[in-house]
């Protein structure tokens, strides 16, 4: 079975689409193992509510960035993951982390590419929707080689575009639904080993 460690920093709703669907048999996967840089994410109570290893590795701040990636790295080798999944990990990972499992990290972006890299893309487009620059956004998922921010070989992508009257819950929630939709399909798209994921 295809193993999985998630890394999460937050809520960890796109985690619990992930552990959903491997629990339902709709991807041929298991999570092996839950990672976060905040004690508090509630990703690890979804974690821990699964039965699933849930581990919280804080940055203390007189840790050097490079040591702490060693150390997370560490910590997810340890599950023998065949992906690293990061669902709403909101830290910035350097090659020290990324070069020990090359080709196998994979990220999930609440824009298109190259749009509102970094945190809040979902405010940031609202906003500009709101001042009339954009009428649509959408949702990535790409592979992370490099220490580029929300940037890499494209996965899967599908706009979504903004509707008369929208708020931004209303915006968001919709962003949200097909996160967790998408995030399954390519997953399973990789996991089964189809050449494009991009459709
Ligand atoms: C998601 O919208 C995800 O795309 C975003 O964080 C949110 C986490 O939600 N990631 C980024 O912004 C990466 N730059 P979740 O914890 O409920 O899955």
């Amino acid at each position: 079975m295809t193993r999985l460690v998630v890394l999460v920093s937050g809520n960890g709703s796109n985690l619990q689409a992930i552990l959903d669907a491997c629990r339902s048999g709709a991807l041929p996967a298991e999570v092996a193992a839950v990672i976060s840089n905040k004690s508090d994410a509630y990703g690890l109570e979804r974690a821990k509510l699964a039965g699933l290893p849930a581990l919280a590795l804080p940055k203390r701040k007189e840790i050097d960035r490079h040591d702490y990636d060693r150390a997370l790295a560490e910590q997810v080798a340890a599950f023998q993951p065949d992906w690293i999944v990061l669902a709403g990990w909101l830290r910035l990972l350097s090659l020290e982390f990324l070069g020990r499992f090359a080709g196998r990290v994979v990220n999930i972006h609440p824009a298109l590419p190259g749009t509102f890299p970094g945190l809040d893309a979902i405010e940031r487009a609202f906003a500009a929707w709101q001042r009339g620059a954009i009428d649509h956004s959408g949702v990535m998922i790409h592979l992370v080689p490099d220490e580029g921010i929300d940037s890499g070989p494209v996965l899967a992508q599908e706009r979504v575009d903004f509707l008369p009257g929208d708020t931004l819950e209303s915006f968001a929630q919709r962003m949200h639904a097909l996160e967790h939709r998408l995030y399954v399909e390519t997953l399973h798209c990789l996991i089964t080993q189809v050449q494009s994921c991009e459709r």
